[in-house]
């Protein structure tokens, strides 16, 4: 059986590379053991003044002190930090985005949450999604699994119960499919947003939405079809983080052969004005992104 160190290194991944994704895939375990004793909210409110859960902070305070004691990462920009950290003793150049516990209002009901994590190469957080080096998410679900891209395709470990990640599915593509989940109350919608699900509807999709973007993203890499945050009248950039939310998956699912969209752009190719931007986000198989970017490309909002 493939471990994430046996395929790591047969892909060619660079040492310092393949070391810090080790090191983030191990902190996997110590979260998992956490969600236990920290099920509360932590009675702080994070840089968009939303509750902090207990594990929000528990898993970004774990991660940030597992990157700086590394000293492979020089810059480190969390969703749960206002500021953009700087580890100045660094010896290597990685930079981190990420999103320590996504999903995290759905802790105390036990259903799927993840820990998304964008690698970039040359020091800096402020780069284009498309400039990453490698994409993960760990998904905390019945089981804990890795879903990774160094560049190479997706893959896909599974961690036993001795904490070694061993290869569940290689080269993972995303077929195209009928399931979609989309975020805001429906009278908000724009109209090309409307336009949109009345579309795929008639077309036959079925929805399937849990409010843990990680996890239904997963199910759509897996079974094909959409998730959406889209812009809302009163949100017109809608919920979700270009950084730490759309980059790092948009990578994975380009990688299995799906895109990413805010119904116009690429959202790989945009140049980030501020770490903690929002974005509209259309993220799934091609056909679905196609529809999107076609009924986009006609519709007034
Ligand atoms: O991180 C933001 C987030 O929690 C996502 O994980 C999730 O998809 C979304 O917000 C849910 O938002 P809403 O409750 O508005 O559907
Ligand atoms: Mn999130």
């Amino acid at each position: 059986m493939t471990t994430l160190q046996d395929y790591l290194r047969a892909a060619g991944c660079e040492a310092g590379l393949q070391e810090l994704i080790e090191l983030i895939a191990r902190q996997a375990g110590p979260i998992r053991e956490a969600f236990i004793t920290h099920q509360s909210y932590a009675g702080s409110e994070n840089v968009y003044g939303e509750q902090q859960a207990a594990m929000d902070t528990w898993a970004d305070e774990r991660i940030i002190g597992a990157a700086r004691d590394s000293g492979l990462v020089r810059e480190l920009s969390s969703e749960e930090q206002e500021e953009v950290l700087t580890f100045a003793g660094a010896k290597q150049d990685y930079a981190i985005v990420m999103d320590p516990m996504d999903g995290s209002s759905l802790i105390q009901t036990n259903l799927a949450v993840g820990t998304i994590i964008g690698i970039f190469g040359n020091g800096s957080v402020r780069q284009k999604g498309r400039n990453l080096k490698a994409a993960l998410y760990m998904l905390y679900g019945p089981m804990t699994t890795l879903t990774l891209t160094i560049g190479k395709g997706v893959q896909i470990f599974a961690m036993d119960h001795e904490g070694v990640y061993r290869l569940l599915e290689a080269d993972v593509r995303m077929p195209e499919g009928t399931l979609y989940g989309t975020g805001g109350k429906r009278p908000e919608w724009t109209a090309p947003h409307t336009t949109f699900i009345e579309t795929i509807e008639k077309e036959g999709a079925k929805v399937r939405y849990t409010g843990s973007y990680v996890a239904d993203f997963h199910q759509i890499l897996k079974y094909g079809g959409i998730y959406c945050y889209p812009a809302l009248k009163d949100r017109p950039k809608g919920k979700l983080r270009l950084m730490y939310e759309a980059v790092p998956v948009g990578f994975i699912a380009e990688q299995a052969g799906g895109a990413i969209t805010d119904g116009t752009r690429n959202l790989l190719d945009v140049e980030p004005d501020d770490p903690h931007q929002r974005t509209p986000i259309y993220v799934g198989s091609a056909g679905m992104i196609r529809t999107v970017k076609e009924i986009f490309g006609r519709t007034h909002a």
